[in-house]
């Protein structure tokens, strides 16, 4: 066939874009989870700026290198290793709410525990840590349950020691502005650092009050001012992170990790 025959010359160009085609398939379905995950964390990037784990200049690879995501199993307090990942369990694409209803990946809670009132939970919730040279300096601890109006959904930061309140945000919920909304009150949320999640027996101590802390009392420590014109939404905040913070949701993790840093030579209470 002559070189520059008709055929010859719609060969090559079909070959030439056939193979251009394949490569790019290869690398849209490689670049795939990386897409995803930069999603995940872009999606979640207010989330670290309101709990002081980056500033709000922080590119994707500054958060990668001091956020590690994890799947932890509620139940047994343990991280799960990737190994174990599956299409559905998994950090990429990870839904509260479709793994609650999972049949498999999710459990319904017993009436007399639903402090949170959400009647299912997932076996599994994913679990910011934030690091410094390796060691980990925070915990964001997904927490959600009813408001008045809607289910709240935000984070929990505990600090190193598993006990230290370090922030709360929510990034999603329907109650009134100036009402329930008043829970994204910087101010309010701000009474939150500091304060202790359990006592030195590891029960959950932090509760939000009706009306003012009174602050020269030992036990303020584990206490937050309620909320003026929202008492409802107020305390399904305060049963929602103890809820959370309870057997039901992240104790058994907390206690391993607790165990794991008294290990390793460190006070913890
Ligand atoms: C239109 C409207 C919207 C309200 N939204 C909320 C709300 O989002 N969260 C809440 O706790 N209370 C809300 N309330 C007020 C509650 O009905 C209730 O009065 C209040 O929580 C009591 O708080 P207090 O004990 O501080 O007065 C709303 C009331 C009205 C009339």
């Amino acid at each position: 066939m002559p070189a520059d025959s008709l055929t010859r010359t719609f060969g090559v160009a079909l070959g030439v874009s056939l193979a251009c085609s394949f490569l790019v398939s290869i690398s849209v379905v490689s670049l795939k989870p990386i897409q995803l995950e930069n999603e995940e964390i872009a999606k979640t990037r207010t989330v670290f700026t309101d709990l002081d784990v980056i500033g709000d200049k922080a590119s994707i690879a500054d958060i990668r290198e001091i956020v590690d995501s994890v799947l932890v199993d509620l139940a047994a307090g343990e991280i799960v290793p990737e190994e174990a990942y599956t299409n559905t369990l998994n950090v990429i694409g990870f839904d509260i709410e479709t793994m609650a209803e999972h049949p498999e990946y999710g459990r319904e809670i017993p009436a007399d525990r639903d402090l949170a009132k959400i009647r299912r939970v997932p076996r599994y919730m994913v679990v910011h840590l934030v690091k410094k040279q390796g060691r980990i300096t925070k915990y964001l601890l997904p927490v959600y349950g009813s408001g008045l109006y809607s289910t709240l959904y935000g984070y929990l930061a505990l600090g190193r020691d598993l006990k230290t309140i370090e922030g709360i945000t929510f990034y999603k919920h329907a109650e009134t502005p100036g009402l329930g909304g008043e829970i994204d009150n910087p101010a309010w949320k701000t009474l939150w650092k500091g304060k202790q999640a359990f006592d030195e027996k590891g029960n959950v101590r932090i509760e939000i009050v009706h009306g003012r802390v009174d602050r020269s009392k030992p036990d303020a420590k584990y206490k937050i001012d309620g909320i003026s014109g929202a008492t409802y939404t107020a305390r399904g905040v305060n049963q929602l992170v103890r809820f959370w913070l309870s057997e039901q949701g992240f104790g058994p993790f907390i206690r391993k990790q607790k165990a794991k840093l008294k290990k390793s030579g460190e006070k913890t209470s």
